[in-house]
């Protein structure tokens, strides 16, 4: 199996922890985009009841496409579990999201949700962080000085870039991306990084998640 049918693998494997009455949170990207779809099947075909709540307006767009009923987060008091992708995964199951630019909203869903799954093909299995750039949200306003700052730290930032244009995330923020290749102290560095005036949120995604599902070539394994 490719990539692509890892992840596909995941999301369909994923919409069996999903039980009528629910209220989920979607999460964002292309292996989410599976599981949105498993879901809307499970939607239609079995007439299965939920309510999702998204962590992107893609998200949300998929999901109201397929028939599945979206809500905005004010306007539920709890979410059963969040579904969603990330990047990396260590060893001692945190991670790094917001390759979608999404992680903000991600955060926000996931530390108010009962539960939360991520799926990941097994490239996304590391021993330590930050071979993936660390993606942070950062508000437009002043921003060059925060990179300059970063940057004085020594933490090898980059504006993340569409051509000449700042990729824009769905709170119209800029992203700033790290290239650590390592990250000794993830709990150190989330700390740093919250204290820094400018910066809305960082994807590491410490002490969130509760099930990992990995797609491996002889099937999806659930990790606990
Ligand atoms: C978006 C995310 C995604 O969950 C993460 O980037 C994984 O994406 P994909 O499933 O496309 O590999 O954090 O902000």
């Amino acid at each position: 199996m490719d990539q692509n049918q890892l992840k596909e693998l995941v999301g369909r494997e994923a919409v069996k922890f999903i039980e009528g009455g629910m209220i989920v949170g979607l999460g964002t990207g292309s292996t989410v985009k599976y599981m949105i779809d498993a879901l809307g099947e499970r939607v239609k075909n079995e007439g299965l009841s939920i309510v999702g709540v998204a962590t992107s307006d893609r998200s949300a767009k998929q999901a109201e496409s397929l028939g599945i009923e979206v809500k905005q987060l004010d306007d539920v008091d709890h979410i059963d579990l969040t579904i969603d992708g990330a990047d990396e995964i260590s060893d001692d199951f945190q991670g790094i999201k917001g390759g979608g630019a999404a992680h903000l909203w991600e955060k926000i869903v996931a530390i108010n949700s009962t539960k939360n799954i991520w799926i990941v093909d097994e490239s996304k299995m590391v021993h330590t962080l930050g071979k993936f750039p660390l993606p942070l949200e950062v508000i437009p306003f002043g921003s060059t000085h925060v990179l300059e700052k970063l940057d004085k730290m020594g933490l090898n930032p980059a504006f993340r870039m569409n051509g000449d244009e700042h990729v824009l995330t769905d709170s119209k923020n800029y992203v700033i991306d790290l290239h650590m290749g390592k990250i000794e102290n993830p709990a150190k560095l989330a700390e740093t990084l919250n204290g820094i005036v400018g910066v809305v949120e960082h994807g590491l995604f410490l002490n969130v998640v509760n099930e990992v599902i990995v797609g491996r070539q002889d099937g999806p394994e659930v990790l606990h």
